[in-house]
């Protein structure tokens, strides 16, 4: 099964109602779907849709950061930044792994990614301006990811929500470093402020965006909800995730950029304003400020590292004829 492609994965009785009938029954008691247990091929290829961009997203998403480990303002900083961009190498890891128990291998996934036949998140294509942007990214980013995360933390599918409670931990260092980044240089100096208030600026409407369309645009939902991947819907967490930021934002003094963002005592929510889906589409179809720059460089890292793929095909194929 490793190794095989999703169209070679032989789907037995896939169209056979009774599997089916006790397949969505395991869903509904709330057991999870483990790799050697029947399931419908589109269980199987949404996960694969879903789990592999999710790794893409966490690898790209190391290059807006990385770009800052070596201009980091004092040495703790530079060791934070340092280790959260190794956290999130090892999401990606985890989740490509995850990926393959389902009959993918990790070189399609490359391949789907570099070719630009998978995407991976809308906001990892912003540039990073300033050092205001490395707090922004662990406070509101990561803090959206961990919204979206939880969630999955509760997936039907075994591997994949194993592999959210370990990087949920993870991911709250991140999401902590970034917000007191956030409060110390909203409260420092002026310019610090002021270099603050505009990383908040540019990266509040892309962020969210990071849930997806609205629940009913969202072609993929149905099916995800259907089967237990998704238990909250894009909308749902993206009105969580602005109830829990707009107030904290706001009692630093920042200004989020939405004269329509308004608390509504009735709901207990902050409403906002409508998001910018043409950006959004724009930016997820390649178009956006650097889509083209994140993807050269994650093409020159995999050219580059041809030679450490090559070492480690020999060495094995010399143990396997010793062995
Ligand atoms: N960025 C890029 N593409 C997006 C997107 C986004 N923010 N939101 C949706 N899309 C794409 C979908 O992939 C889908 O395209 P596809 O069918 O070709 O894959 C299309 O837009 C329609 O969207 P749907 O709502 O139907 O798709 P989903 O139901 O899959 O919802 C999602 C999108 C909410 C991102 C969901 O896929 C998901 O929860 N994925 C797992 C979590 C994930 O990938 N998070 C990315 C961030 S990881 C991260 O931030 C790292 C951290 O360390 C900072």
């Amino acid at each position: 099964m490793y190794g095989a492609s999703v169209d070679e994965v032989k789907q037995d009785g896939a169209e056979d109602p009774q599997k089916l009938a006790e397949f969505e029954a395991r869903i509904a008691r709330g057991e999870k779907i483990e790799p050697g247990d029947w399931m419908p091929a589109d269980y199987r290829k949404q996960l694969i849709r879903m789990i592999s961009q999710h790794a893409h997203s966490e690898i790209v998403g190391m290059l807006p950061e990385g770009a800052w480990i070596t201009r980091a303002p004092s040495l703790k900083r530079k060791l934070i930044l340092l280790a959260k961009v190794q956290d999130e190498a090892g999401h990606g890891q985890y989740l490509y792994h995850a990926a393959e128990t389902l009959g993918i291998s990790r070189e399609e996934m490359v391949d789907m990614l570099l070719t630009g036949a998978a995407k991976y998140s809308n906001i990892f294509n912003y540039p990073t301006l300033n050092w205001a942007d490395i707090g922004t990214i662990g406070w509101l980013v990561d803090g959206a990811a961990i919204m979206n995360q939880t969630m999955l933390a509760r997936c039907s599918y075994g591997p994949y929500s194993r592999a959210m409670v370990r990087i949920c931990m993870e991911e709250n260092f991140h999401k902590k470093q970034g917000q007191e980044q956030v409060i110390l240089l909203s409260q420092g100096t002026p310019e610090q402020r002021k270099m603050m208030q505009d990383a908040i600026t540019r990266w509040w409407w892309p962020t969210l965006m990071m849930f997806g369309p609205h629940d009913t645009d969202s072609p993929n939902s149905p099916l995800l909800v259907r089967w237990g991947i998704k238990t909250r819907s894009n909308d749902e967490l993206r009105q969580d995730f602005v109830n829990q930021m707009a107030p904290d934002l706001m009692a630093l003094g920042l200004t989020l950029p939405d004269p329509d963002l308004k608390y509504n005592e009735a709901s207990g929510n902050w409403e906002f304003g409508e998001i910018d889906w043409d950006e959004f589409w724009r930016v997820v179809k390649g178009d956006g400020p650097l889509n083209a720059d994140r993807m050269a460089a994650r093409r020159k890292a995999h050219e580059d590292g041809q030679w450490v793929r090559e070492a480690l095909a020999a060495y094995a194929e010399k143990q396997q004829a010793l062995n």
